[in-house]
Parts: C-alpha cells; sequence; structure tokens
C-alpha cells in the first residue's frame, strides 16, 4: 500500500540508554533536515527515550460500557513498542442498563492509526528501523446498525 520509494530509512546505535538513529551509509547525523536529492530516500536522524514518562491514572470503562471490551497482547520482539494492547469487543450488541444484551445496538470497535519502528536487516545483513502505520483498536462503542428496514 505504501510507496516504499520514500521510506525513511533508520540505522540505529544505542548509547547510554539513548539510542540515536543515524541516518544514510555514511552515518552521519545531519538532522532532521531531509535530503530532497532525486533518487535518494529521505535521511534524518531518530531520538529514541527509552525511559516511559509517568503515565497518569486512565479509567478504563472496558467493564462498566454498554459495548464492553477486553485487550489482546499483541507482541512482536522487532517492533518498537513490542507489546501493543488491542482492544476487541465482549457482544456483538449492546447492554442494557440492567445488563441484557440486545441486539437493536451494535458494539462497534473503534479504530485508530498510529505509528511504529519496525527492526529489519538489509542485504549486508545490518539492522535498520523502519517507521511504519499500525491500525489498532482502542475500546467500543455503541452504535445503530447502519441500514435500518421500516
Ligand atoms: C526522556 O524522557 C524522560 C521522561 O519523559 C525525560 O525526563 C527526559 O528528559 C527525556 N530525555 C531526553 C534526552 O529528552
Ligand atoms: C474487567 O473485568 C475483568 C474480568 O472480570 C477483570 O479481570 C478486569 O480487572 C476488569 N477491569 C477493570 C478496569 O475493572
Ligand atoms: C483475543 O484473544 C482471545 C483469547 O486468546 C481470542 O479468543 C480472541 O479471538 C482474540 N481476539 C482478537 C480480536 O484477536
Amino acid at each position: 500500500m505504501h510507496s516504499t520509494s520514500n521510506t525513511p530509512v533508520f540505522m540505529v546505535a544505542c548509547l547510554l540508554g539513548v539510542c540515536v538513529v543515524l541516518m544514510g551509509a555514511h552515518g552521519t547525523p545531519h538532522g532532521v533536515a531531509l535530503s530532497k536529492h532525486a533518487g535518494k530516500k529521505p535521511h534524518a536522524y531518530l531520538l529514541l527515550n527509552h525511559s516511559i514518562p509517568e503515565t497518569p491514572h486512565i479509567r478504563s470503562y472496558s467493564n462498566s460500557s454498554l459495548s464492553p471490551w477486553a485487550y489482546n497482547i499483541s507482541h512482536e520482539d522487532d517492533r518498537f513498542p513490542a507489546d501493543i494492547f488491542n482492544a476487541y469487543c465482549l457482544h456483538t450488541g449492546c447492554l442494557t442498563i440492567k445488563g441484557e444484551e440486545t441486539q437493536d445496538l451494535l458494539s462497534t470497535p473503534i479504530k485508530r492509526q498510529i505509528l511504529v519502528l519496525r527492526k529489519k536487516a538489509d542485504r549486508k545483513g545490518e539492522n535498520y528501523f523502519m517507521l511504519d502505520y499500525m491500525t489498532i483498536t482502542v475500546g467500543c462503542t455503541c452504535v445503530r446498525p447502519h441500514v435500518q428496514q421500516h
């Protein structure tokens, strides 16, 4: 789907817990300016901060929602982040306030695209990271059926 010709290619060197992604074959960081030379891949470098900032307490509505959901963990060693939570709806219909399922409404996944880094190896066996899109499900919501017959 995505053209690979303009996909940024990164090489990573890890120092003091901070990964410096060096650009191109010469390995010299050139800031984030992108090379616009014809036929060349855009070059920039990327700093990966491995220290995870404290996350504020976020209330989960996964169980109290009328379209409740649970999570599966997607794990890939060669991806950053390696673990990603993916929600899935627990019912096809929605729950009433009494907790009974009704098929008049539909539990529907809410999806969004995120960016991840994927570790790859080039023909020489050198590792690089590719910035890639991934579609994840963050939760479910309750919707009216799309087609209604009267
Ligand atoms: C990395 O992230 C931590 C926590 O968010 C922050 O305190 C620190 O300053 C960051 N390091 C750099 C080099 O930006
Ligand atoms: C939701 O329910 C599951 C199973 O009953 C439980 O393991 C989980 O801790 C609950 N989550 C929240 C946020 O209450
Ligand atoms: C999530 O994991 C559960 C248990 O392994 C499985 O039954 C379910 O099909 C998975 N759902 C999705 C959407 O991958």
